[in-house]
């Protein structure tokens, strides 16, 4: 059977992670967090000092060591699931803490980075057989993806289920600035210049406010038996 290309974008922390990871897993194709290679964009400015006090991006020199970034991802035989890779280093944890979150959308609204990183997509999806999940998935980096997905529920529920996720990792957060950080995201990612966050015309809605996760892996595998079928 013809392997297609799986494209799920949506809002921050709408559990689109989850899902895509679930069902690549379950139909053997390749997954691809796109948000984990902006945030080890993020990380890699943090670590070499690029990101100021005041929170802005020394986009001069991040231009300059853009070819130094190389992120790769890895399959981790104890969860099944790949991990993100920072030249060569596994950053699959320090990526999802909060202060990567504090920077991630500013440095991913930069087109010499959404350029880079959208190269490394297609041509990660050169051959299909792959489901990515990300902002701009169905609408820059595969136009021609057979199924585009757009997930998303209400801010709320979407703060809860990231400071539950947070603190299953043991780390320190509030609902309060959890739901900040992600309606600012939310807000930068959707009015940059260059690919903003936006529904495909030709994707699938899906509100997953009060869907279980096994409740929408069955969804999605049920759109994607319809595609292939
Ligand atoms: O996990 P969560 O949904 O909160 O975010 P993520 O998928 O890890 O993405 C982190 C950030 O990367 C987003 O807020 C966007 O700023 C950026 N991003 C993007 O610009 N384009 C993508 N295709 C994926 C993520």
């Amino acid at each position: 059977m013809k392997k297609i290309t799986i494209a799920i974008d949506g809002h921050s922390s709408c559990g689109k992670s989850t899902m895509a990871k679930d069902l690549a897993r379950e139909i053997g194709y390749i997954y691809i967090d796109s948000g984990a290679m902006y945030r080890c964009c993020t990380l890699f400015c943090m670590q070499r000092g690029l990101i100021r006090p005041d929170g802005s991006i020394d986009v001069e020199s991040l231009q300059r060591l853009m070819p130094e970034i190389q992120v790769s991802f890895r399959l981790n035989a104890s969860t099944g699931r790949p991990d993100a890779y920072l030249n060569g280093v596994n950053v699959e944890e320090r990526i999802r803490k909060m202060d990567v979150s504090a920077h991630v959308s500013p440095v991913a609204a930069l087109p010499f980075v959404r350029a880079a990183m959208t190269a490394q997509q297609q041509e990660m999806g050169r051959e299909g057989g792959i489901v990515m999940d990300g902002r701009d998935i169905g609408t820059a980096v595969f136009p021609d993806a057979e199924l585009k997905v757009f997930v998303t529920a209400s801010d709320e529920i979407r703060a809860q289920r990231r400071l539950d996720e947070l603190r299953a990792k043991g780390e320190e957060a509030d609902f309060e600035s959890v739901l900040a950080n992600l309606r600012e995201r939310d807000r930068i990612d959707s009015t940059r210049a260059v690919a903003p966050l936006r529904q495909a015309e030709d994707a699938l809605v899906l509100d997953n406010s009060h869907l279980t996760i096994p409740e929408q892996k069955q969804w999605l595998l049920e759109r994607f038996k319809e595609r292939t079928a």
